[in-house]
């Protein structure tokens, strides 16, 4: 048996139980059925098909979320918790969602910075997707350890070696399986566990039962004759044989680090391979880790609270026009009604509102724990990249933010509600939802996106949560760099360009142009001035 991550010895048993991890996947692998599932096993939700019928309810009050619908998108990021009793204790899991689209890969690099861990969903018949490549890019970055589930193996699929190759070639990274699959197709029967040397059998009939397992003792059993046709277990027995010979065993230390992942094979829509890869997730998750911040790290078991703000979402609810931030809890046991310090502003916070959320249900958190995601409703004090301590002044690092790849001008289609406009794109800055950058000549704004479908979000968006029509519009902009240096040399530099110039939400000026050429001017002509592609939020 492998140990689980430990990685500092003993945390608290508290915290010791929680994971917290994000699924990664290309639209349409089961990403949705798996989280259906995931609640399903951890008692969440009573009935599959529970997460998708509130889904319909909350999207029927916006546009914006059908559209989300129609383009069989997920828009917005979310978190879900639920316990999960594996063999050995009840596990607390938190399972942040990450938007599937490419437009929002800011949104899921900020996303998955909160996370531990990451499930990447593959469909069998498909293999490594454009969209999945990409997301494990972003988890790459941050040496995130990735467990994978290879779904719809109910279908026909592609051969398992040729699935496991293409995960190692494109991706770069090792494969070990945790299990393998027994037939394909309509012949697929179910798998062989090679962590615990049993027999799961997949039940087609009752598509919400977890399957059956055997025990058996080792390949030579003859008990395994009674469960597979001989055919499949001669196929079976000679794969496995491959297997050993070729594959590396599971290794915690290397899928820790990220460059070994073990792969789960299964059906997400029969329940099957659900539970195994739960256990996975249970045993190798791993536990909450240690935080990186300025001037130091922090660690979970320390007794004092922090966290930090990784999404914000405004308007969750139409009745109430509040935003929630949603707050990685870093270290210690929280309760409802603490004191923080907002470290940005030096300013206290009582958070006496946290909330949690249960499939799509919001409760109060009277309490949470290193390794939890609360939200907590806010006016807009609280942004992304802040942190939350009991009075030390922490700073959580590596929450960046990326200079957007389109920039377009907007106009409120009623000149005189420009006020509003005004309030509407500074809520969707500060959400993360695109950059505003007011240009320091002339009236009007530049909004920077990172894909060209943000810019029918944000115009859906603004006229439905503002009652405001608007219209983007080409700009004479391309590109926008943030402006960094000493005080003297930006000034003179802004000085001298101030057809260029523009601030940013948080009131940082930012270069905009349209030509490479001038950017490399400017690094030529002002040796004391930096211009950057990302800023660190804070
Ligand atoms: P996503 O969130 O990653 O986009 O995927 P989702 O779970 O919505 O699944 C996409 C489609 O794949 C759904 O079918 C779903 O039922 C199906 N699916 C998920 N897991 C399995 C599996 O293990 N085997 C098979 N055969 N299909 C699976 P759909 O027709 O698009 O939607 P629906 O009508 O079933 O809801």
């Amino acid at each position: 048996m492998l140990d689980t991550l430990n990685n500092r010895g003993e945390l608290p048993p508290e915290i010791a139980r929680r994971r917290t991890f994000a699924i990664i996947s290309h639209p349409d692998a089961g990403k949705t059925t798996l989280t259906e599932k995931f609640l399903l096993f951890g008692g969440a939700i009573q009935m599959a098909g529970q997460v998708r019928a509130k889904g319909e309810a909350r999207r029927t009050r916006s546009d914006f979320m059908a559209m989300e619908k129609d383009r069989g998108i997920s828009v917005s990021a979310s978190a879900m918790s639920f316990d999960f009793a594996s063999k050995d204790d009840v596990f607390r899991f938190n399972l942040v969602d990450t938007p599937g689209h490419s437009d929002f890969s800011e949104d899921t690099y900020r996303t998955l910075t909160a996370v531990d861990a990451a499930v990447m969903v593959i469909d069998g018949a498909k293999g490594v997707e454009s969209q999945t490549q990409k997301l494990f890019e972003v988890c790459r970055m941050r040496d995130l350890p990735i467990l994978t589930f290879c779904n719809k193996m109910d279908r026909e699929s592609r051969d398992v070696f040729e699935i496991i190759d293409e995960i190692q070639e494109n991706l770069a990274i090792d494969v070990t399986p945790a299990s393998w699959p027994i037939g394909v197709g309509r012949d697929f029967i179910g798998c062989y566990d090679i962590l615990r040397d049993r027999l799961e059998l997949m039940d087609r009939a009752d598509r919400n039962k977890v399957s059956e397992s055997v025990e058996i003792n080792g390949l030579d059993d003859p008990k395994l004759a009674e469960h597979v046709p001989a055919a499949l277990l001669d196929k079976l027995r000679e794969d496995l044989e491959m297997v050993r010979e070729l594959m590396p065993p599971l290794n915690a230390e290397l899928m820790a680090e990220g460059s070994l992942t073990p792969i789960w094979f299964g059906s997400a829509i029969n329940s099957f391979g659900v539970k195994e890869l739960m256990e996975g997730i249970a045993k190798f998750g791993p536990e909450p880790q240690i935080q990186k911040a300025e001037p130091r790290q922090i660690l979970p078991e320390e007794n004092k609270v922090s966290g930090f703000v990784f999404k914000v979402q405004a308007n969750m609810d139409p009745k109430h026009r509040d935003r929630v931030a949603f707050v990685r809890l870093a270290s210690g046991h929280f309760l409802r009604g603490m004191k923080m310090t907002h470290v940005r502003t030096k300013k206290p916070m009582a958070i006496t509102n946290p909330v949690m959320f249960l499939a799509s249900d919001r409760e109060l958190a009277e309490e949470a724990w290193a390794g939890d995601i609360i939200g907590i409703p806010n006016h807009g004090q609280l942004r992304i990249g802040d942190t939350l301590t009991e009075g030390e002044a922490l700073r959580v690092t590596g929450i960046p933010s990326f200079a957007p790849e389109l920039l377009q001008g907007v106009r409120a289609g009623d000149p005189l509600k420009s006020k509003h406009l005004e309030k509407a794109l500074m809520q969707f800055a500060e959400e993360g939802a695109a950059k505003v950058f007011k240009p320091s000549i002339g009236s009007g704004f530049v909004v920077g996106v990172v894909g060209q479908l943000q810019f029918e979000v944000l115009a859906s968006r603004i006229e439905l949560e503002y009652g405001l029509p608007v219209r983007f519009e080409q700009s004479q902009f391309t590109s926008a760099r943030w402006v960094n240096g000493e005080k003297p040399a930006v000034d003179k530099f802004t000085q001298a360009n101030p057809q260029h110039i523009a601030h940013d939400h948080d009131g940082d000026i930012v270069y905009l142009t349209r030509l490479q050429w001038d950017i490399d001017r400017v690094e030529r002509d002002y040796p004391d001035v930096r211009l950057t592609s990302t800023k660190e939020m804070m």
